[in-house]
């Protein structure tokens, strides 16, 4: 990690970060690939499991390390900024300052937006439905129609709720992204006699061709936490048409 002693390292602090955000996305491609190659049958769960596990442990630890470590540097890098456009009265130094400060401002939103990709507390703070709900709040252009329900009871393992808590997070992504939507949704329903619960995100966008799809591994990610929590993605969409994702997770009660 470099320090921010002074308004030029402020650069190489964004770097710092986005080298931390790269590290991460190869975990879960390699846990896909082993657990397709190497994990006998009976092992498949327990493997499933842990792997999300330690790979959420470990995204915790890094926004934990980015907050305390580059977000407060970055903070006093601002406070100083501050002091020390009140103590130079040169126009030149003054508009370099402001540039400067732009530009720590830039890396605290980026340190804020990394730290929450890598880290979605509000699943431990709030259960699934209260996080999928800030999910669904947080994202402006559409607004996203929610229907989750009113008494949800289900309990189950912290690693299934964090695959759906990021399936819907790349999902509701995608929409703001890429699909010039009036309308988008949220809703998801237990069904008691298939024992499921089903996750359905929709938009009325411009849709896209999921058998023809040239970048991004979003969509591919989406499915390979799905699989391996024993759960099925459908992804239907045309063009011109919208799209729908539907998760459905197998309860076992
Ligand atoms: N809701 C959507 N509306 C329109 N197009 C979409 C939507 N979701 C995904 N796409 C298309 O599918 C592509 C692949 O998505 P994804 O795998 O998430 O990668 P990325 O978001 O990084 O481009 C996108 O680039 C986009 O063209
Ligand atoms: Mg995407």
């Amino acid at each position: 990690m470099h320090w921010a002693k002074s308004p030029a390292d402020v650069e190489l602090v964004l770097d710092d970060l986005k080298y931390v955000a790269n590290i991460i996305a190869p975990h879960i491609e390699t846990a896909a690939l082993l657990y397709r190659l190497i994990a006998p049958e009976s092992q498949l769960e327990r493997f499933a499991a842990v792997t999300i596990d330690s790979t959420e442990q470990e995204r915790k630890r890094i926004a934990n390390d980015i907050h305390d470590g580059v977000g407060q540097l970055l903070h006093s890098t601002h406070y100083r900024l501050d002091a020390a456009m009140y103590a130079s009265d040169m126009p030149e130094s003054q508009t370099e300052i402001e540039a400067a400060k732009q530009l720590v401002i830039a890396a605290i939103a980026e340190t804020k937006n990394t730290i929450h990709r890598l880290r979605p507390g509000v699943l431990d703070d709030l259960g699934l439905i209260a996080a999928l709900n800030s999910l669904a709040s947080s994202i402006r252009t559409p607004t996203v129609d929610v229907n989750l329900p009113e008494d949800y009871s289900v309990t189950m393992a912290s690693t299934v709720e964090t695959a759906i808590y990021r399936i819907v997070q790349e999902a509701l992504s995608n929409i703001q992204r890429h699909a010039s939507a009036q309308f988008a949704s949220l809703a998801v329903h237990v069904n008691a006699d298939a024992d499921e619960l089903i996750v359905a995100i929709s938009d009325d966008g411009i849709g896209f061709d999921p058998d023809n799809i040239t970048r991004g591994i979003g969509l591919d990610g989406m499915r390979e936490r799905a699989e391996l929590v024993g759960a099925t993605l459908d992804v239907t969409s045309r063009r011109g048409h919208g799209a729908r994702i539907v998760l459905r997770v197998p309860l076992g009660r």
